[in-house]
């Protein structure tokens, strides 16, 4: 069973439908985020996971990183889930993971890497908007992708009802592809 630890940035509901998911191929070693009031962390916190926060202000990046290398490395952690962590991690903290960590972002990629994905597919006329789950490389959402799922983009949808029925496929896709990883 692969120990994994997951980074989050705020809400957390892709780390909770890992976190439902666990106990089979993997399970989850330790939640951590760069925002301490994050409110996954005080929800994994509740449900008896072991949590870890580390703003990166007023640090240097590299001392940053290093906190949350520690800490996953003392944690046993063998893969990392990044799950709505909003901050870029350096090349040298990806070479060290190298092929162990995973995204999930909510666009179709190779479509739309970065941010506001929806308001772009929408902006495009696209027929179809969906989430990924790829491995992390020093290329921001560029890794290989290892799964996704598509949704129909509706006549009059607006970026946010895309984003709540896209959200609800990343809860179904990010624990399948993260087992099959792990397994
Ligand atoms: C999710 O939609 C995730 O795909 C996205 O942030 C949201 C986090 O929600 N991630 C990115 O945009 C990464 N670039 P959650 O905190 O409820 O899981």
């Amino acid at each position: 069973m692969k120990r994994v630890g997951i980074l989050i940035s705020g809400r957390g509901s892709n780390m909770m439908a890992l976190a439902a998911a666990a106990g089979t191929a993997y399970e989850i070693a330790l939640v951590a985020s760069d925002k301490p009031d994050a409110p996954g962390l005080a929800w994994a916190a509740t449900h008896g996971i072991a949590t870890f926060a580390q703003s990166p202000k007023g640090m240097p990046k590299a001392q940053y990183e290093a906190a949350i290398d520690h800490t996953l490395r003392a944690a046993g952690v063998e893969v990392i889930a990044l799950a709505g962590y909003m901050r870029l991690l350096s090349d040298d903290f990806v070479a060290n993971w190298r092929g162990q960590i995973l995204n999930i972002h909510p666009s179709l990629l190779p479509k739309y890497k970065g941010l506001d994905t929806h308001a772009r597919a929408i902006a495009a006329g696209d027929a179809v908007a969906g989430c990924s789950v790829h491995i992390v490389t020093e290329e921001l959402d560029g890794g290989e992708i290892l799964g996704q799922a598509q949704v129909p983009i509706l006549p009059g949808d607006t970026p946010d009802a895309l984003a709540e029925r896209v959200l609800a496929e990343e809860h179904r896709l990010y624990p399948q592809i993260l087992a099959a990883f792990a397994a």
